[in-house]
């Protein structure tokens, strides 16, 4: 049989998006073209509360397994499919249950926040949820003198001490992306473009954010980028939010970090990467994979999830 074209993918995923009255939410780290196809595209806080909220039958996330857990968690009346199980998350995958369960017993009488990069399991043994657009707010929305443990991500964990001052112990993981980006390289780029811009991730290593001129989640740098009034960026985080950038900003200048090792050049998330448009389009027909989480985790997870979504909501986030 003859391999279909990429459009007749395309208009196959909207028929059939259609017929099943199914939605595709995908994460700004996604190629440009399932943003393109995607009923909404947001950071990983706008994707849970839309995940949370919408009239349709069955969710098709374009990002990875941490994000779809969520909408499942959230909405586990409705049938959640990922395109790819191997989508996963290297920082999730640092911080696994029976070592996290040991660090919350030494580390007695604190309130445990949990990035939303981890695993079903992991959020099940949280006090609340946080995201990068919502950690310092969440942490700040405690009394001054509650002890807090904060995983999985150390970068993120001492950005937001950094901010709050609070008395934090931090789990020791990393993102593979963002702890590659090479100073060396971010000091050249801006060698050769003096009025760039350095805007960086709060998942980047300590002495990338000390040379950022701006800080922020995904959703927080495309704000910056459309509201700064400067011309030229250089960005540390995945590339695929220059997509969005380019689209809301086409005149300006976007320039990616690469990594430390440079081989390949690029610091994309080879998992965020493994969704393809073919992929979006099997997983619709077929409708699997899908996701499934545990009832007894699914309910203890729902409890730190909607705390972050109650708070957010009241800070207006
Ligand atoms: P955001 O919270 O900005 O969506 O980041 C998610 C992520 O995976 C960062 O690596
Ligand atoms: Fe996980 Fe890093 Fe990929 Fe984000 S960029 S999904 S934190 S591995």
């Amino acid at each position: 049989m003859k391999r279909k074209e990429k459009k007749d993918y395309i208009s196959e995923i909207r028929r059939i998006k259609a017929e099943k009255n199914a939605i595709i939410l995908a994460h700004y780290y996604q190629a440009g073209e399932i943003q393109d196809i995607a009923d909404f595209v947001g950071d990983s806080l706008a994707l849970s509360q839309k995940a949370a909220v919408n009239d349709a039958d069955i969710i098709l996330f374009a990002g990875v397994k941490f994000m779809a857990e969520t909408a499942k968690i959230l909405t586990p009346g409705k049938k959640v499919l990922l395109p790819d199980l191997d989508a996963v998350c290297s920082l999730a995958d640092s911080c696994k249950e029976k070592d996290f369960r040991e660090f919350i017993k030494n580390n007695p009488g604190r309130t445990v926040i949990s990035y939303i990069n981890t695993t079903a399991e992991i959020k099940a043994l949280s006090d609340i949820i946080c995201t990068s657009s919502n950690a310092v707010q969440i942490v700040d929305s405690l009394p001054k003198d509650e002890k807090i443990i904060f995983a999985p991500d150390r970068n993120l964990g001492n950005y937001v001490l950094n901010k709050t001052g609070r008395d934090m112990v931090i789990w020791n993981g990393t993102c593979h992306v963002h702890e590659e980006f090479s100073l060396e390289a971010i000091l050249s780029l801006k060698d050769k473009n003096p009025d760039a811009k350095i805007i960086v991730h709060p998942e980047c290593e300590l002495p990338v954010r000390m040379v950022a001129d701006y800080i922020g989640s995904t959703s927080a740098l495309l704000n910056f980028t459309k509201s700064d009034n400067g011309n030229c960026y250089i960005i540390a985080t995945e590339p695929g939010i220059i997509h969005q950038m380019k689209k809301q900003n086409p005149t300006k200048k976007y320039i990616p970090v690469p990594p430390k090792d440079s081989t390949c050049g690029c610091s994309e998330c080879n998992f965020m990467k493994l969704i393809t448009i073919e992929k979006i389009y099997r997983c619709l027909k077929n409708e699997k994979p899908e996701i499934f989480v545990d009832n007894k985790i699914l309910i203890d997870a729902q409890k730190p999830i909607k705390r972050m979504m109650e708070i957010s909501k009241k800070l207006g986030l």
